[in-house]
């Protein structure tokens, strides 16, 4: 097929491109690199053998992104592009509902007009809400705790509704628990640019170096160990369980298909913390401080229908996550370069 994506400079979009090409689709990406690095590009060509087309720009731009899909003769689009970080979504709510959410107008309006109906989506299991009942399963009712959740709870709906008013449209909503780990040759992998929001990235920052300990937030939740316990995926599954949700709308009787994408395993903060320590060779320091607001203590899914529907099932545990989010820092301590 041809496939836009959208994000594809971003951390799961690259994996996700690298594996499209394998999979022998043609991909082009659109990304504004708000948050990503032109240096992922040759990295993506030189692990897939292939020259990859990338335009630079702002998917909200309504203008190019209709010149785009006027001429691309895309067969799909795979929506990656968006801001992600909670925190920074609720100092700064306006800029988080303006880019997820007109992103999301812009391109699905420009893919209506040029009749292309396939769409896979990024979304999360934040879409839970705070106190969702456990295994987490696709039909529970949505909400959120934060601006960055409510965007994600809005596109799901706006999705919805373009497909409800037309059913020729095919849409795959995809809820990620915890993407981590990086692809296994070490080249390309998460990079958070400033203070990194997830557990992985800050714990290899520490081991490589750039920070001093960890803080692990909340030691008092009501799990075995005290700290909060999460469905940790490797974004190598993650990336493979797009290239399913691909293949499976070209099939899919109904035009809109919900599924999780986890492992339905809960894993500690110090668990998580003591694989890494075996997959770097030493203990990292660490220290519990204060519970973070908006965290909810135990977040796993129920990812049966993503492998009833999809074939697709999670293969990879949490050392080989731990193993390659470590090959990736070390080779690359400071993340991407900036040329
Ligand atoms: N990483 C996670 O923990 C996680 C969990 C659940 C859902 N998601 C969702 O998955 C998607 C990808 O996440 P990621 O971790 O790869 O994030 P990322 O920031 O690494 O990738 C997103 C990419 O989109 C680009 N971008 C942002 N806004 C854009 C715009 N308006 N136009 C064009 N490009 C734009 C950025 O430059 C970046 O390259 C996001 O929608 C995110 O909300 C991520």
């Amino acid at each position: 097929m041809r496939v836009l994506v959208t994000g594809g400079a971003g951390y799961i979009g690259s994996h996700t491109v690298v594996q499209l090409l394998a999979a022998g689709h043609q991909v082009e990406v659109v990304d504004s690199f708000a948050n990503a690095k032109a240096s992922v590009v040759p990295r993506i060509e030189a692990l897939t053998g292939s020259l990859l087309t990338v335009h630079a720009f702002d998917v909200c731009d309504r203008d190019k992104t209709e010149a785009l899909l006027a001429g691309g003769a895309f067969e799909a689009v795979i929506h990656f592009a968006g801001f992600k970080a909670v925190g920074e979504s609720v100092a700064e709510p306006l800029s988080y509902y303006d880019n997820n959410l007109d992103s999301t107008l812009s391109l699905v309006r420009a893919m209506n007009r040029h009749g292309v109906r396939r769409l896979v989506f990024s979304s999360s299991a934040t879409v839970y809400g705070a106190d969702p009942e456990l295994p987490m399963r696709e039909e529970l009712p949505t909400s959120a705790t934060n601006p960055y959740g409510w965007t994600k709870v809005m596109q799901e709906q706006i999705l919805r509704d373009v497909a409800a008013a037309d059913h020729s449209w095919r849409i795959g909503l995809l809820r990620y628990f915890n993407p981590v780990g990086a692809h296994p040759s070490g080249t390309m992998g998460e990079d958070p640019q400033g203070n990194p929001n997830n557990l992985v990235p800050f714990i290899a920052q520490v081991a490589v170096g750039r920070r001093e300990r960890l803080a692990v937030f909340g030691g008092d939740y009501d799990t075995p160990d005290g700290t909060c316990l999460r469905d940790y995926i490797h974004v190598e599954d993650l990336a493979a369980g797009h290239v399913a949700a691909l293949h499976r709308l070209q099939a899919m009787a109904e035009p809109v298909g919900v599924w999780n994408l986890g492992t339905g395993q809960g894993t500690s903060v110090l668990e998580m913390v003591a694989a890494f320590s075996r997959a770097v060779g030493r203990d990292l320091p660490y220290d519990i401080v204060e519970r973070r607001a908006g965290d909810i203590a135990v977040s796993y899914a129920d990812p049966s229908r993503a492998h009833a529907e999809l074939g697709w099932r999670a293969v990879k545990s949490v050392d080989d996550m731990c193993a390659d989010a470590w090959r990736w820092q070390s080779a690359n301590p400071q993340g991407y370069p900036d040329a």
